[in-house]
């Protein structure tokens, strides 16, 4: 068998960086029918474990990713798509798993790390956030999942999940499966950097181009995009590292001969900003503009939105029931039969 799980939090709209990090390639691994199950699991519970004093953001942005999720291509045909809360063996799972995992080594996770640094947390973190890698394990192997397709950043977490799957299975038995992490293999598409030219795109620094964004507000962003500030006169010869208008044609035009020409122009002189960027928003045009189309379709009717999720959240329901029956078993909890 071979199935995948993966998802997101929902705490933004999705963005141009989860599209090239994971969302194209979602939906490339769910039409190549290679895989027997495929479940995406928009995970509003992790989301809670530093939102917890704010419950509507996590509830509106339950949507909005859903909406991204279906706009792009996922297909609820051929993938699963489940909201984490209401799948109550997710919790269960995470409970038995905790028993194996110590407060140093979830205090080393180094994303965990760098998260509590970014919010400030600092001596008051709270307990469920710190302990959100084990809820992740327990997301991935309820589902007997051995792909998990995610960003770089998920590193931590897949080797903190295959730590948990071995210590579970030298106590009780061969009982969980053990994941591989599917990072995009494209480097551009790892890390998308935001419009200013800062590494990362992403909703705290406010440099993304959602994929809900209209045709006017992708250009405006296009317009205010980081290039090269010593490229002052169209003659000037520029640099094409660390250019974002660059770095997205590589990360979105399939013509890559076409880019390798415009960065042989551009270096050497002679090629304008306003030219390059005009083609990326050719480009961009040409892969949103189907994004859109179908996102506008399902916003039209958000009960057939809410069927999708709750017919994908039962069938959720139903393999993690299955996966934690067969870990009771294995722990010898399983007494009235
Ligand atoms: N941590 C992921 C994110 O930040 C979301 C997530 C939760 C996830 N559980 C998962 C991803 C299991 C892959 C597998 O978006």
């Amino acid at each position: 068998m071979k199935t995948i799980l993966t998802g997101d939090r929902p705490t933004g709209k999705l963005h141009l960086g989860h599209y090239v990090g994971s969302l194209r390639e979602r939906v490339r691994l769910q039409n190549s029918g290679e895989f027997d199950k495929i479940f995406i699991m928009i995970a509003d519970a992790q989301a809670l474990t530093d939102n917890a004093d704010n419950p509507e953001k996590v509830r509106e942005n339950v949507l909005n990713v859903a909406l991204d999720y279906l706009a792009v291509g996922l297909d609820p045909t051929k993938s699963t798509l489940f909201i984490q809360s209401q799948v109550a063996e997710l919790f269960e799972l995470t409970a038995y798993y905790l028993n194996v995992v110590t407060v140093s080594r979830l205090e080393r996770n180094p994303t965990v790390k760098n998260e509590i640094a970014m919010r400030g947390f600092e001596t008051s973190i709270p307990a469920g956030f710190l302990c959100y890698p084990v809820s992740q394990a327990a997301d991935i192997t309820a589902f007997d999942a051995n792909i998990v397709p995610v960003g770089e950043d998920q590193i931590p977490m897949l080797e903190q999940t295959r730590e948990i799957v071995r210590k579970i299975n030298e106590i009780y038995g061969e009982v969980l499966v053990e994941p591989d992490i599917l990072l995009p293999q494209n480097q551009v598409c790892r890390r998308l950097p935001g419009i200013d030219g800062k590494a990362k795109m992403s909703k705290s620094l406010g440099n993304c181009i959602y994929l809900s964004d209209d045709s006017a507000t992708v250009a405006a962003k296009i317009k205010e995009m980081y290039t090269d500030p010593l490229h002052i006169k169209v003659s000037d010869p520029g640099h094409v590292e660390g250019n974002v208008v660059f770095t997205y044609l590589d990360a979105f035009c399939n013509d890559k001969e076409t880019v390798a020409e415009m960065k042989e122009h551009y270096q050497r002189g002679g090629l304008g900003d306003v030219k390059v960027k005009k083609f990326l928003q050719e480009v961009l045009e040409e892969v949103l503009t189907p994004i859109r189309k179908r996102r506008a379709e399902y916003e039209s009717q958000p009960d057939e939105v809410l069927k999708i999720l709750k017919d994908g959240t039962t069938a959720a329901r139903e393999k993690a029931a299955e996966v934690l029956a067969r870990l009771k078993g294995a722990m010898k909890i399983n007494y009235f039969g």
